[in-house]
């Protein structure tokens, strides 16, 4: 079991999704505190749904990045936080989080890192041409998007995608994925050595993809 404080902006479905595995007995956690910079922020409305104590932090009530993070550092050893998951944080974290939650941060990104970190990540997948885009759990350290990966997930682009429709696919796999490295997490078979993250027990995935597929 795991306590952990959920950092979000917006709509939340990735927060829902952890809400619903953990309800449903099969992901072993507890939350604690849901912390947005966003007083709107619809994934606000979902932890009150089931109960969950919610803190909003705004920005333009800091001076800087260091003293917004303070605020927030407070909040989760408040309600102590063990693990912190960023579920659409659109915020930078800097040293004060990650100095007191050494590889205890983890985030969820729109893509298969390192390939396309930042915003707006699927309409550049899609501008590129990639044909696999996809999702990655990772650690965060202090870069954007370069903490060690978990998991991740692949998905296919098809001809007919629109950013939608890749943001549609990608964020199934999102919910699938993210509650997994919790829980990984949570049995304690996460190890980092260095960038890599191994996990204990796990099984490799056989074969290659392609796409398009062979005739
Ligand atoms: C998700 O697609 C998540 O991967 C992305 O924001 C969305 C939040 O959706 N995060 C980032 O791009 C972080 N760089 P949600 O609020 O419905 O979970």
């Amino acid at each position: 079991m795991v306590n952990i404080g959920v950092l979000v902006s917006g709509s939340g479905t990735n927060l829902q999704s952890i809400i619903d595995e953990i309800e449903a007995g099969r992901l072993d956690a507890s939350i604690k505190v849901v912390v947005s910079n966003k007083a709107d922020a619809y994934a606000l409305e979902r932890a009150r749904k089931h109960n969950i104590p919610v803190a909003v932090v705004r920005v333009k009530d800091f001076p800087g990045k260091e003293a917004f993070d303070a605020e927030v550092l407070r909040v989760l050893k408040e309600y102590g936080v063990e693990l912190v998951v960023l579920a659409g944080f659109m915020r930078i974290i800097t040293r004060v989080l990650l100095d007191a939650f050494h590889m205890k941060v983890m985030n969820i990104h729109p893509s298969l890192l390192p390939s396309f970190p930042g915003l707006e990540v699927q309409k550049a997948a899609l501008e590129y041409g990639v044909k696999f885009s996809g999702c990655t759990v990772h650690f965060v350290d202090d870069g954007v998007d370069t903490g060690p990966v978990i998991v991740q997930a692949v998905v296919p682009v098809k001809d007919e995608d629109t950013v939608e429709s890749l943001s549609k696919r990608i964020l199934a796999e999102e919910h699938r994925i993210y509650t997994r490295a919790i829980q990984l997490y949570s049995e304690g078979r996460l190890e980092v050595r260095g960038r890599r993250v191994f996990v204990r027990d796990a099984k490799a995935p056989s074969g290659a993809v392609e796409n398009p597929g062979a005739d």
